[in-house]
């Protein structure tokens, strides 16, 4: 017998979108434009030339054996620095190397839920959060979005009670690529009530279009000792199938991550601990140039969406995707299906939670050309229903 945990194990729908693409294309031989995916799609994208040199490189020497479960440390001083750049001074000690954000959003939970606690997640939402809280038997609340730019802070104060342990905000957001703009208003609330750790999602931390910026929860004073925040060198430097990424956390926190990881992966493979230092310490011409090709390639995708009588979204303020409001009345899952006959797969925003509903979710990270004909298919179809 299974433990009665596992009950509500299903495939989410945001990875099941993409295994029946994946199924259809292989059974029907015909060619699917793939705008579901969280990745780089388009082979153009590649990861910084001196991660791959160092990841062989560490091959070579033979780094195949167990290395420190928390991370070797010139990564972690390294991810200090960055993390003390971007405004939270950070010593290497309260970083903790993890094989992917999933897998330390995976960890926080785990550290964090008991039976009945209460966890604050947005909706719309990253399923894996769901998952886990599920899980480990805690209550869902959701957090809606009046304005996709602002947390209604007096909605989240309200729904904050003693049995409240995590908030989890992510900023810049996805499914909408929207920058939370109200960190202020936001901080000030989350200060009044200590008992609350705060699960900062910075995933798409460096995928920011100008003029707009990032601020972390953690940049407050008041809220550095009581955020956890989520990072990953799968969007920043296009290692996504790599499987690694950190979380920053205060010392007496970061030992307990120690402990989860010792007992479960042991270490993340030290020749990608190896590529994602070499990452870091890339020219900082790679990443203006990685996101200045994702810009333009936010820019193609929505000239080809406001030529639409039918289709809304707010342009991406960071993030590679659009989240598309479709036409009253459409279902965001029969869209999806009909989409797919037509070639193009997309992922239903209703995947994402309940205020996903009536919405798709494309990514832009095609090459130009399938990137132009996946957009103008949409619009196509869309505006004749
Ligand atoms: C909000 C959010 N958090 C975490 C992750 C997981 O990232 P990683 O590839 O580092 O596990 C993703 C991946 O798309 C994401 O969208």
């Amino acid at each position: 017998m299974m433990s009665d945990r596992l009950a509500h194990f299903e495939m989410p729908p945001q990875w099941s979108t993409m295994r029946e693409a994946a199924r259809l294309e292989q059974k029907s031989q015909r060619r699917i434009i793939h705008m579901e995916k969280g990745d780089y799609v388009s082979a153009e994208f590649k990861p910084p030339r001196e991660a791959m040199e160092a990841m062989m490189q560490s091959l070579k020497l033979g780094y195949v054996r167990y290395s420190p479960g928390p991370g070797i440390y010139p990564l972690r001083e390294a991810l200090a620095e960055e993390m003390t750049r971007r405004g939270r001074p950070t010593t290497a000690e309260e970083i903790i190397i993890v094989p992917g954000a999933k897998f330390g959003i995976a960890a926080t939970f785990l550290l964090f839920l008991d039976d009945g606690d209460e966890v604050i997640m947005p909706d719309p939402g990253y399923p894996p959060d769901e998952f886990w809280a599920r899980y480990l038997r805690a209550r869902i609340k959701h957090m809606t979005f009046r304005n996709p730019r602002q947390v209604d802070v007096e909605h989240l104060a309200n729904l904050i009670t003693p049995r409240t342990r995590l908030v989890v905000i992510n900023s810049p957001q996805r499914p909408n690529g929207q920058i939370v703009e109200n960190t202020d208003e936001v901080a000030q609330v989350l200060a009044r009530f200590p008992q609350v750790t705060i699960v900062s999602d910075e995933i798409f931390s460096h995928i920011v279009y100008p003029p707009y910026r990032h601020r972390s929860l953690a940049t407050y004073p008041e809220l550095k000792d009581r955020t956890v925040i989520i990072d990953t060198f799968s969007k920043s430097f296009v290692m996504t199938g790599l499987r690694i990424g950190w979380v920053t956390a205060p010392v007496h926190l970061a030992q307990r991550y120690d402990i989860l990881l010792q007992n479960s992966c042991t270490n993340v493979c030290t020749i990608i601990q190896e590529a994602a230092l070499a990452a870091l310490q890339a020219p900082p011409a790679y990443r203006e140039e990685l996101l200045a090709c994702l810009q333009r390639k936010r820019d193609l995708a929505w000239a080809i969406l406001t030529r639409s009588r039918k289709l809304i979204a707010d342009n991406a303020q960071g993030s590679f995707y659009l989240f598309i409001k479709l036409p009253e009345g459409l279902s965001d899952q029969e869209t999806v299906r009909k989409l797919l006959q037509h070639g193009v797969a997309v992922v239903p925003g209703s995947a994402f939670g309940p205020a996903g509903a009536g919405h798709i979710r494309i990514t832009f990270t095609l090459d130009d050309a399938s990137l132009r004909e996946g957009m103008q298919r949409i619009v196509r179809l869309l505006d004749e229903t």
